[in-house]
């Protein structure tokens, strides 16, 4: 009888990993493209499925180089109570049937005169684990196993200092969606070296991405999906208003990939000192407006799919470049090293944006690339479980 030596020899090696418990299997895939490229978060550090809510949130905020695998949900929903006070129904709320967004309020923003004049007093029950993020440390990379990395009621925050961060192919979701400033899913404030990428956000009380106040530095988010589809719509029709949120002091963020769709602003807004290199996302369903570009943001937006976007470019108080013809696209040859490609649009309002006198802020940095317009290749490749 014929044996199979090298067959059999590794059929024995796979089973004894197996017994072991060995993670050899899981890693973070690829390389970040754009801004962000060179980070490289937990590094080799051997991959590690965390027991349970309190190890996870040890082991994010500890100051271990680590790679935390999320091979289930991982809800903390009731860990640290529930509060009940005063809130508020802010005047924009015209929603019937009680369905739309009411507030906590955070930093007095229902009697600081941002709820709007006729905006109600009410009480408001929220989940207090959902806003605030959990703290995540240096050089950590936290990876999901297929489509079951969950982490429910509460966000991340890379903060402080705090940089070389991985998150991909985890889906976030579940932060007291019916209130805003119930939580935000990923919020940096003070980092650099951050790479999201293939994360699903979803049903979220306020940004689903913040980048703000303080020096995030470099970002790159590929490949994630923004899920804003809610039944607690700030503007009344099942999709959110606070999307993705650019305001950091010194901020270079690459967009690539992304499939953002049922938002109805702020996707995104960019402010402060932010240069953001949007490229190759799909918009599909907005209500309201993708861009809001206020004083201080500059954004290169190129071979984009506009799909049912109302509005894609609300106001712009900074500096705007949407790629808006073949001649005048060549213009970020010099600086971003290639011909900006041209944005698609289908049943959606105009972009604009010609200003090419902040291309130069490019020279010099790590460029993603850039193909043709397509929908269809964004959406397949965007979100959880689809690496
Ligand atoms: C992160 O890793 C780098 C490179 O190994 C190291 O220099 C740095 O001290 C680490 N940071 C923390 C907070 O451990």
């Amino acid at each position: 009888m014929k044996f199979n030596v090298l067959a059999l020899g590794s059929a024995i090696t796979a089973a004894n990993a197996a017994v072991l418990g060995e993670r050899a299997a899981y890693a973070v895939v690829g390389k970040p493209e754009g801004f962000a490229s060179g980070t490289t978060g937990g590094g080799s550090a051997a991959c590690q499925v965390p027991s349970g809510t309190a190890q996870l949130k040890t082991w994010l905020s500890d100051s271990t180089a680590r790679c935390i695998v999320l091979d289930k949900e991982f809800n903390f929903k009731g860990t640290e109570g529930t509060a009940t006070e005063t809130g508020c129904r802010p005047a924009s709320n015209k929603c019937p049937g009680n369905g739309g967004q009411d507030a906590i309020n955070h930093a007095s923003w229902c009697t600081n005169g941002n709820a709007g004049a006729g905006s109600t007093s009410i009480q408001v029950t929220y989940d207090k684990a959902g806003v605030s993020g959990l703290t995540v440390g240096s050089n950590k990379s936290i990876i999901g196993v297929g489509s079951k990395g969950v982490l429910k009621g509460k966000g991340l925050r890379i903060a402080n200092g705090a940089k070389n961060v991985i998150i991909q192919n985890i889906h976030i979701t579940d932060l007291n969606p019916q209130y805003i400033w119930g939580g935000d899913a990923i919020t940096l404030d003070g980092s650099d070296l951050v790479w999201v990428d293939h994360v699903k956000v979803s049903l979220i009380g306020r940004q689903m991405f913040v980048a703000g106040n303080g020096a995030s530095n470099r970002v790159t988010l590929s490949n994630n999906e923004f899920d804003g589809k809610t039944s607690w719509s700030a503007t009344c029709d099942g999709r959110h208003y606070w999307s993705i949120y650019l305001t950091g002091s010194s901020d270079l963020v690459t967009m690539k990939n992304n499939y953002i769709h049922h938002t109805s602003g702020r996707s995104p807004k960019i402010g402060g000192n932010t240069l953001l290199h949007f490229v190759n996302n799909y918009f599909y369903d907005l209500s309201g407006h993708a861009f809001d570009n206020d004083q201080g943001g500059k954004v290169v937006a190129e071979g984009n799919v506009f799909q049912n976007v109302k509005t894609p470019l609300l106001a712009n108080k900074g500096q705007f470049f949407g790629s808006p013809s073949s001649s005048a696209n060549s213009a970020c040859s010099a600086n971003l090293g290639h011909v900006c490609q041209l944005n698609a649009f289908g049943s959606s309002g105009t972009l604009g944006g010609s200003d090419t006198g902040f291309l130069s802020n490019f020279n010099g940095k790590s460029v993603a690339s850039a193909s043709a317009a397509n929908a269809a290749n964004i959406q397949n490749g965007a979100g959880v479980g689809k690496i």
